[in-house]
């Protein structure tokens, strides 16, 4: 594995550190029940700076006036443990991968760590996560300060991670082509399940054949738990449960996408379980997917989050009185917030290692971040028509469809990374030939 993408984002981030320590630390394994683990998942901020796919590992950087250094404390070979866990780098063999400074081992780490942060001033953390291996930093923080024969110590904690997550927020080739990659297994699970849902089919082997297709194109797992909602369920925005039968004449909506290479996607698709839309249906779906298209249009350096947000909400209100669901002037429907019965969500998120990127959508100040070459977000317009709401045309009732593409910014505008996968009527009706 290539260390110079994740030396470069290190050189970055050591950059814009103040005279300090900082800790960047990996994820914890997850118990599933008793002493059974879920699949180990890498912190996504400490993989963003590593590529290090190891639990227990750390990363520290140091930066003074006289010296910047980073040091990674990694779990040492262990052959018992090994038997059971599986291979361990070790501390030489990532001293040869990792251009570090220093390599030492995990247990080492308070003792290093106390030196390091004598005489500094700052200690970058992630201030919001409970996790000891902070309070370890803290303690010595404490007794630093309690030494009176030193004369100075971290007195100011920083959020590491909201600035990481702001270098995450502008992806760069690496992480671009991983995507794409993620891209192309996620549009080969969803075409599949437009050939293969029959009515009586049940929501959960629909589901079976997304992770199928993931695990079997070398996806990591699905990048978030797997939504396959017939009918009316698809108005329960997060279902998850998958758990019932297919019928003939509903809509079946899909939301997946797979983790490549610690990169997410996020793909939704509505189509007929039968193969084609009935009338209104084919309304609403086409009524959605122009405002899709629209918003898409939109996207370029320069603007904001906010501009799609509230074009969103116009345009899908809009397209909601043309067909007779709302009644009333649309910009007045929206000052009474009439429309969020319908449209209950944001446009999009930021995307990358995670699939909701944690990456901050406003500066310092609070105003919002103007989109930048490099950005990667969704766009997932949706209407939610529960079958029991009487204020709607019948016709229309037990309908949800969201439609949901990753988007790129680019220098001169956009790029749809899922423009591959069907989403014209036309487009998906060839595809769910029955
Ligand atoms: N799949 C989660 C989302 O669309 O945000
Ligand atoms: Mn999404
Ligand atoms: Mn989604």
């Amino acid at each position: 594995m290539n260390d110079m993408i994740y030396k470069k984002r290190r050189d970055q981030l050591l950059e814009i550190l103040d005279d300090g320590v900082a800790i960047v630390i990996s994820a914890e394994q997850t118990i599933r029940s008793n002493d059974t683990e879920y699949p180990y998942r890498q912190s996504s901020d400490l993989y963003y700076l590593s590529g290090f796919e190891e639990d227990n590992a750390i990363l520290l950087f140091l930066k003074s006036a006289k010296v910047s250094k980073t040091l990674l404390f990694v779990q040492p070979k262990d052959e018992a443990m090994e038997l059971w866990t599986g291979k361990r780098l070790g501390i030489d063999a990532a001293g040869k991968r990792f251009d570090v400074n220093e390599v030492h081992g995990i247990e080492s780490y308070a003792e290093i760590l106390k030196e390091l942060l004598k005489e500094r001033t700052h200690l970058y953390l992630d201030l919001f996560s409970g996790d000891p291996r902070y309070d370890v930093a803290k303690g010595h923080c404490k007794s630093l300060i309690d030494d009176r024969s030193c004369k100075k110590s971290p007195r100011h904690y920083i959020d590491i991670s909201e600035q990481i997550r702001t270098m995450r927020l502008i992806k760069d080739e690496h992480e671009i082509a991983l995507i794409r990659s993620a891209l192309a297994i996620t549009e080969m699970a969803h075409h599949d399940a437009m050939r293969q849902v029959r009515a009586g089919m049940k929501e959960y082997s629909v589901q079976a054949g997304f992770e199928y297709i993931f695990k079997h194109n070398g996806a990591y797992s699905d990048a978030y738990t797997t939504i396959v909602a017939g009918g009316n369920n698809a108005n329960t925005l997060h279902y998850i449960s998958n758990r019932d039968t297919l019928v003939e004449g509903s809509l079946v909506l899909i939301d997946a996408g797979c983790e490549y290479g610690m990169y997410a996607s996020d793909i939704t698709r509505t189509f007929p379980v039968s193969g084609n839309f009935s009338q209104s249906q084919r309304e609403l779906y086409e009524m959605i997917l122009d405002v899709q298209l629209r918003i898409i249009t939109e996207i370029r350096p320069g603007i904001v989050k906010k501009h799609l947000q509230e074009c969103s909400e116009l345009w899908l209100c809009e397209g909601l009185v043309e067909l007779g669901i709302m009644r009333g002037e649309p910009k007045a429907l929206i000052e009474a917030k009439s429309h969020k019965k319908y449209f209950p969500h944001g446009i999009g998120h930021w995307m990358g290692i995670d699939v909701h990127d944690p990456s901050p959508y406003v500066d310092e100040k609070g105003d919002e971040l103007l989109f930048q070459a490099g950005m990667v977000l969704t766009i997932e317009p949706g209407i939610y028509i529960r079958e029991d709401d009487g204020e709607v045309p019948e016709r229309y009732r037990g309908i949800g469809i969201r439609i949901e593409d990753d988007i790129l910014v680019t220098e001169a505008g956009c790029e749809n990374l899922s423009i591959g996968i069907a989403k014209t009527v036309d487009e998906i009706e060839v595809m769910c030939v029955r």
